[in-house]
């Protein structure tokens, strides 16, 4: 360890110890404390948390500065910039920040885009939007963007300038990831086997405490010594809620971090877009979706309670709340892995087993995250399938397992009344891991169904036009005109979309790659600065003034001042207005038009996709929107368009229709509160004629990801196999699509078509596999180096190297362990 490394960490932990901020037993294991005898420790999800409300209070006092004077500076050359000093006259624009998932990959990306857009970055203020993120209020993490938020909020909101400062190779400092977990140690098999002791310890004294353990539990507490270095045996001991009594956070110079897991319910073996989210912020743990509806207390997460009393009064149980449990919560793929059907994972998870829970007395449920006794137990806020609160137990796993990947709805919700949401997009949604807008897609249409009911995210277009417009290749805006946006739950905040690109480094690494070198750390956040300033303004000067125009729009609108003529060019680079860009029909769920209520018709006009044959790609495309209202006597409309250039004796035909079933079944999500509610039901028949275009197309389509709107388990795909992502299709609204619909778009006999629907995404990964194969060397204990060959995607579909690598880390992991 560097010296300023043990300085630093000498006093933080003096400064824990000072303010009693551990835990009770002073280790992993949970322990009994006092609390008031007539304590209830949940409340209903009907408002903000009041500790919430009272520190955000805290919080805007320095945001509003810091986001004046960021404001100040990303106007300086707009020929009137006193829009700034008028919202700041009566009001201060509130911004949130999303990490998203995606592994190690997503860790350090995530970090150069903070990095840019902090003041404490060399160089962030010359080439970057430094300053914003002393502005932000809110901060969220799913999966791997929970590495890296756990990472800087844990360590007293250190700077990623800090770490990168410290930064080494095999000195055991943050992000040191030099050696893979499999092998923390590297060539010094003492530390190794002593670590790996002490995790086997932590868990056996959990367990014997009478709480349930997992592989979760091991999963988080080794990735603690990454993140934690400094504090005895990775924070094995260091509490969740701590942060309330950290001066930085009680003084509000951080933003708030919310963290996501979502719940699998008893007797299921995986997740999807209809699961229950939970949130953690260092107040509170619970979630505001209909199958719990409460939250409870951080602290005392742990404690046996009915109804939110706990069974035995005054005692309360402190210390469950781990900062590495619920980090592994937020992050743990195991179950994926696990249930993948493949039998080497699970032959590998079983030795990861006997040598991490040899004496566990828990049966069953090794791969998710425990959270037992259940705090919800005996609650009564939930409004329908009660199947979650009654269990005794509360099984979480990887916030962004069920294609949300990036954790925009504690952002969303309409009581945290945020303005702007800046978030990365680093899926691995493609073949070479990069990100195609999935996860947009995701969130979307959750807000459609039962359980994102009270949910609001702006419209965005399906995942061909995010391609086919470069949508997922530089900044995008979405929701930029909240009149576009009144027929949603409510008025959503904007979103800033930065995709995972390459600028001076590929970032494109497989979410399976565990271990980075110190220039492979530095590269990949040097490249996430570059992403999120847009080359650090080489692409586009004005970049800096646009980010300022996002944070100012909703303010601005509420408070109808003039918007600047620089603002006004700002967003018409970059706000997506609703043009679709596609081939596939069954893609228009999520395409919509920008406003739902009117009808639109998207012609991309540019279809004028022409390849070097001089062929026209066509694509033709038409949204209707009925009120519900009408749908008794539906009028199918019939237009006819021909089509362009290249192809001019070509005619494409579009005949809409108007579904009923599906607009009842959309109100039925609504109930109550929104019978306005419209949805945008269409069937598109398209009959082509030009024989050139139907080649064009038939040769477009297989690189193409054609969605049904539906791309579950991106993230999991890039892991494991797949698998769970042909769980797909035909939640909420992806099933407006056309049955017909495989008959357009050139496919003469639709086989793409079918396989658009029918979760094409894992098949066509498996399919081109070979291409993906990554070389990644970590050193087997002993002997000499052993160089493991990881498949981008693995799981069910071993290729020779796929079983390499299992048969590798098993031996690797059976002769450490
Ligand atoms: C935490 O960070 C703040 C602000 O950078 C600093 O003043 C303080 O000394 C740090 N506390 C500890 C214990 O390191
Ligand atoms: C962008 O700026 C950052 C911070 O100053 C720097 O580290 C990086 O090298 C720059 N990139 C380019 C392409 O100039
Ligand atoms: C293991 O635990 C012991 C006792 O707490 C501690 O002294 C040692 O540093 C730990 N080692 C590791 C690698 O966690
Ligand atoms: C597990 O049980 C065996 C046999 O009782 C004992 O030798 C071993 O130390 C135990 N392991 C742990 C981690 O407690
Ligand atoms: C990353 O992207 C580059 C260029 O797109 C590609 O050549 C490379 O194969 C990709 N890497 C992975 C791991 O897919
Ligand atoms: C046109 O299609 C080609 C091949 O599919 C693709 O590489 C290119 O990015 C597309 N261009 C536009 C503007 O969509
Ligand atoms: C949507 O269009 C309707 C009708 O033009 C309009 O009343 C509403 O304000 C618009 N908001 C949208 C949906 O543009
Ligand atoms: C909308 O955006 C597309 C490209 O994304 C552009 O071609 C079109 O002109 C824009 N339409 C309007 C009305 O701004
Ligand atoms: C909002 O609606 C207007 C009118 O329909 C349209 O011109 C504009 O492009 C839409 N803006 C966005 C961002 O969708
Ligand atoms: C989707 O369509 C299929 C086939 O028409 C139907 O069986 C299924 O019930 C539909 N699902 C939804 C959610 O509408
Ligand atoms: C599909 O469309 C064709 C002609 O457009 C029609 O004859 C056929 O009945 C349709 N099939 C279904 C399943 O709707
Ligand atoms: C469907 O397309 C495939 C691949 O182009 C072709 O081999 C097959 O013969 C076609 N089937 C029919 C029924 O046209």
């Amino acid at each position: 360890m560097q010296f300023a490394d043990y300085v630093a960490a000498a006093a933080f932990l003096s400064y824990l110890s000072a303010v009693n901020a551990w835990s009770p037993t002073n280790s992993y294991t949970p322990g009994k404390v006092e609390c008031d005898a007539d304590v209830n420790l949940i409340r209903k999800a009907d408002g903000l948390a009041p500790a919430e409300a009272e520190w955000l209070v805290k919080r805007e006092a320095n945001t509003k500065d810091a986001l004046k004077s960021f404001l100040d500076r990303a106007t300086a050359k707009f020929s009137d910039n006193s829009l700034v000093d008028s919202i700041f006259s009566s009001a201060t624009p509130r911004v949130g920040f999303a990490s998203c998932g995606g592994g190690y990959r997503a860790m350090f990306v995530d970090a150069g885009v903070v990095a840019a857009m902090d003041e404490r970055t060399v160089g962030a203020n010359e080439n970057g939007l430094g300053g914003l993120l002393q502005g932000i209020a809110y901060i969220s993490g799913s999966s791997g963007g929970s590495f890296f938020t756990t990472t800087v909020t844990y360590n007293n909101w250190t700077s990623v300038q800090d770490i990168i400062n410290q930064m080494k190779d095999g000195d055991h400092s943050i992000w040191d990831l030099s050696q893979s977990p499999l092998n923390p140690g590297g060539s010094d098999t003492e530390y190794t086997n002593e670590l790996f002791a002490n995790i086997t310890e932590s868990i056996q004294l959990k367990n014997e405490a009478g709480f349930d353990v997992s592989l979760a539990d091991a999963w988080g507490l080794s990735y603690g010594y990454y993140f934690f270095p400094s504090l005895p045996r990775g924070g094995y001991s260091y509490q969740w809620s701590d942060i309330q009594d950290a001066d930085v956070f009680k003084n509000g110079e951080m933003p708030l971090l919310i963290e996501l897991a979502k719940v699998e319910k008893a007797g299921e073996t995986s997740v999807d877009l209809s699961s229950t989210s939970i949130e953690m912020s260092p107040f509170e743990f619970g979630s505001w979706e209909p199958s719990i509806k409460s939250f409870t207390d951080m602290k005392y997460l742990g404690t046996e309670v009915n109804n939110g009393v706990p069974t035995t009064p005054g005692e309360c149980i402190a210390g469950f709340d781990n900062v590495n449990f619920l980090t592994s919560a937020s992050t743990n793929v195991i179950n994926t892995l696990y249930n993948s059907g493949s039998g080497m994972y699970t032959s590998m998870i079983n030795s990861f087993k006997s040598k991490f829970l040899p004496n566990v007395t828990t049966v069953g449920h090794i791969d998710v995250n425990i959270a037992a006794p259940n705090p919800f137990k005996g609650t009564t806020n939930y409004e329908s399938d009660s199947s979650i609160v009654d269990n005794d137990q509360l099984y979480l796993v990887d916030g962004g397992i069920d294609g949300q990947v990036i954790p925009f709805t504690p952002l969303m919700r309409k009581e945290r009344d945020i303005d702007l949401v800046i978030a990365t997009d680093t899926t691995a949604d493609t073949d070479e891991v990069w990100p195609f807008g999935s996860a947009l897609v995701a969130t979307y249409e959750r807000q459609f169904m039962e359980i994102g009911k009270t949910d609001a995210f702006p419209y965005v277009p399906d995942i061909e036009t995010i391609q086919n417009l470069g949508i997922n290749k530089n900044p995008t805006f979405f929701g930029c005109d909240s009149s576009n946006l009144t027929d949603l739950a409510y008025v959503p905040p904007l979103v800033v979309y930065l995709p995972n690109r390459a600028y001076s480094y590929d970032t494109n690494v497989s979410t399976a790659v565990l271990t980075y070198t110190r220039e492979q750390r530095l590269g990949m956040i040097r490249n996430g600065f570059e992403i999120a300033t847009r080359n650090n303004f080489t692409d586009d000067p004005d970049f800096l003034g646009c980010m300022g125009c996002a944070v100012m729009r909703r303010k601005q609108e509420q408070l109808d001042l003039p918007w600047p003529s620089e603002c006004a060019q700002c967003f018409e680079r970059y706000c997506w207005n609703g043009t679709i860009s596609n081939s596939d029909t069954t893609s228009i769920v999520s395409s919509s038009s920008a406003n739902a209520t009117s009808t639109s018709t998207g012609i991309s006009s540019a279809s004028a996709n022409s390849t070097s044959e001089g062929f026209s790609t066509i694509h033709f495309e038409t949204s209707t929107t009925i009120p519900c209202d009408e749908c008794e006597q539906p009028q199918p409309t019939v237009m006819t368009t021909t089509i362009e250039e290249d192809c001019s004796d070509s005619a494409t035909q579009v005949a809409t229709m108007i579904e009923c079933e599906e607009c009842e079944e959309a109100e039925a999500y609504r109930s109550g509160s929104y019978n306005h509610y419209t949805t945008r039901t269409s069937l598109t028949t398209t009959t082509e004629i030009c024989e050139e275009c139907e080649e064009a197309k038939a040769t477009s389509v297989p690189s193409t990801y054609s969605n049904n709107g539906n791309n579950n388990n991106n993230e999991a795909n890039d892991f494991s196999s797949g698998s769970s992502g042909e769980s797909s299709n035909s939640e909420g609204t992806s099933n407006n699509s056309a049955s017909n619909g495989s008959e357009k778009s050139g496919n003469s006999n639709g086989s793409n078509g079918s396989n658009a629907s029918a979760g094409s995404n894992a098949s066509n990964k498996i399919t081109s596999s070979a291409a993906t194969i990554l070389q990644v060397t970590t050193s087997a204990p002993s002997s000499t180096g052993v160089s493991v060959v990881l498949n981008e995607n693995n799981g069910a579909s071993f290729s020779v190297s796929g079983m390499l690598t299992v048969v590798t880390i098993l031996l690797a992991g059976l002769q450490f362990m």
